[in-house]
């Protein structure tokens, strides 16, 4: 898949040289790809988007991705066992963000510490927006239509409509929905 999509970017790009058009207009070709042709994602909506550098680390069965979603170049882990990612419907993405369903026993040592893996379910629901580098943590709810700040690490559910930053994420406002 990594493979296609280098292919398929590098030759955007030089068309894109040739025609002297943005690369942005151009892309729009990769984001038809559905997924499910290329991965063994649970379940693949319509119109997920993803770019060059798009990885499922673990647990790519435990995944599932609604429709209109833009992934981007995120890296999702979601774990063999406990671990999920649930991504619903209009969820979008900045760059290279994060989803960490797997957490190390750190009151182990050594090999064991390596070894003793567990898993968390995350899920982000409808339209919510997650901005550039955010890292979310398994166990983790993102609210709908909520808004995750770039840079944020997510340590804590986020309720509908709420707009969190920092780390670790806290409240900033409510999105007014009047
Ligand atoms: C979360 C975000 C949308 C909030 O925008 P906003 O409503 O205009 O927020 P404001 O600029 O009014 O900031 C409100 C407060 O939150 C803080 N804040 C905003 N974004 C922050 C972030 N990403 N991390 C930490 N703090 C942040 C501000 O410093 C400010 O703090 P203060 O009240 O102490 O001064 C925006 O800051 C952001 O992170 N956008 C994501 C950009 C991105 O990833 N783009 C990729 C394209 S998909």
């Amino acid at each position: 898949m990594k493979n296609f999509i280098t292919q398929k970017n590098s030759f955007l790009v030089k068309l894109s040289q040739k025609k002297k058009k943005t690369i942005i207009i151009l892309s729009f070709f990769i984001t038809q790809i559905r997924l499910k042709y290329f991965f063994k994602l649970k379940k693949v909506g319509k119109l997920v988007k993803i770019f060059t550098g798009f990885r499922v680390f673990h647990g790519a069965n435990n995944i599932t991705v609604g429709n209109n979603v833009n992934l981007v170049d995120a890296l999702l882990s979601a774990g063999d066992n406990n671990g999920s990612i649930e991504i619903q419907d209009y969820v979008f993405f900045g760059h290279r963000v994060m989803l960490l369903a797997r957490k190390h026993d750190y009151n182990e040592t050594l090999q064991n510490r390596q070894d003793d893996i567990s898993e968390a379910p995350i899920l982000i629901k409808k339209g919510a927006w997650i901005g550039s580098g955010a890292i979310i943590l398994g166990g983790i709810t993102i609210g709908e239509n909520a808004v995750v700040g770039a840079g944020s690490i997510v340590t804590k559910n986020v309720a509908d409509n709420a707009v969190v930053a920092g780390n670790p994420a806290k409240l900033i406002k409510y999105i007014n929905q009047d």
